[in-house]
């Protein structure tokens, strides 16, 4: 007898309960009331000698919990699946990787190096809209109506002639000067549109920083020596750079201003990379928005954000940077 309680019990721990119609039979061969084997046992109780019949009754018991204990599983997990996932916890298995992280955007990187270097030379941050009026945009920046100046720049109208999508951080300048007076010392990042064809070097929108400071006595010297320590901090002590005469309605004079890029080879070979413009504030610039030109002085510069990007990272093609290419982004 107590060797078909032995048999029995390993029958139960061998079955398989993995859906209803499986825990179903399961419940009917061993606990049916009719033939069920756990019930069979029950009744056979009479026939067991009297000194074994307590620990005959006690084992039959247990087989009998063991059985509902297990139909029991198969419910719980029915009703939480995962729930029996612990027991099959695995803990040799190798550990899941961090899913994709996102990364900060070499522009939004680079823009805040320009800003941290420029903020220590004690400029402030200010933004203008994008969307401008010709008045801001050109006529005030000292642009004639028929200069060809204006075609320098292939904007994107709004309104013909009146509104348009801002084509250099430029106009910011006359915003604040004309909110308030002088002195000023603010950057201005931002980004600024232009009707291009668009190529691995120009696209139809991008980023710019704008650089001005008015005050009395404000020279072309503080200007060279403000953007030679901006590009050492930027590029490394021992940069080369330029001050090339050039062309600006809203400055007087004007340079661009040019960095030594070495040839990775070595020896003497590179070249001249231009970084930004600049100059003295126009005259003409001051009386637009009501400063004073006999009293104050400034200088401006305007970079582009995607061109000092592209230098610092060996970036060959500007479309790279609004393609939202993981495999791009991922790398800075
Ligand atoms: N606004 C010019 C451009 O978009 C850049 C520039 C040149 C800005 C000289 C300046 C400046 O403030 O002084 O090409």
């Amino acid at each position: 007898m107590l060797e078909s309680v032995d048999e029995i019990q390993q029958e139960i721990e061998s079955e398989t309960i993995d859906s209803e119609a499986s825990a179903e039979s399961f419940r009917i061969k061993y606990l049916g009331r009719k033939s069920g084997k756990i019930s069979d046992l029950f009744k056979r109780i009479q026939h067991v000698e009297p000194g074994d019949r307590a620990d005959f009754g006690r084992r039959v018991n247990e087989l009998k919990e063991r059985a509902e204990a297990r139909l029991d599983a198969f419910d719980a997990l029915r009703e939480h699946p995962g729930a029996g996932e612990e027991a099959k916890l695995d803990l040799t298995l190798p550990g899941r990787r961090p899913g994709p992280r996102g990364s900060i955007h070499p522009i939004t990187q680079t823009l805040e190096k320009i800003r941290s270097v420029l903020e220590r030379f004690g400029f402030f941050v200010a933004e203008g809209p994008e969307i401008e009026t010709d008045w801001y945009n050109f006529t005030a920046l000292n642009f004639p109506p028929d200069h060809p100046a204006r075609d320098m720049q292939d904007t994107f109208f709004l309104e013909p002639g009146r509104v348009v999508l801002r084509t250099h951080t430029s106009p910011v300048q006359i915003r604040l000067m004309e909110a308030q007076p002088p002195p000023f010392r603010v950057i201005v990042p931002g980004r600024v549109y232009r009707n291009e064809a668009i190529s691995y070097k120009s696209f139809c929108l991008f980023h710019q920083v704008e650089g001005l400071y008015v005050d009395e006595h404000v020279t072309f010297a503080d200007l060279k020596h403000v953007l030679h320590l901006f590009a050492q901090a930027m590029f490394g002590d021992d940069v080369r750079m330029r001050f090339r005469p050039s062309f600006f309605p809203f400055t007087e004079p004007s340079a661009e201003v040019d960095i030594w890029w070495a040839d990775p080879s070595g020896g003497d070979r590179g070249r001249w990379l231009e970084i930004l413009g600049c100059g003295m504030v126009d005259p003409n610039v001051f009386e637009a928005v009501g400063v004073d030109p006999e009293r104050y002085t400034g200088y401006a510069f305007g970079m582009g954000i995607e061109r000092i990007a592209m230098l610092q990272y060996g970036i060959d093609d500007i479309r790279t940077f609004y393609e939202n290419d993981i495999r791009f982004l991922d790398q800075f």
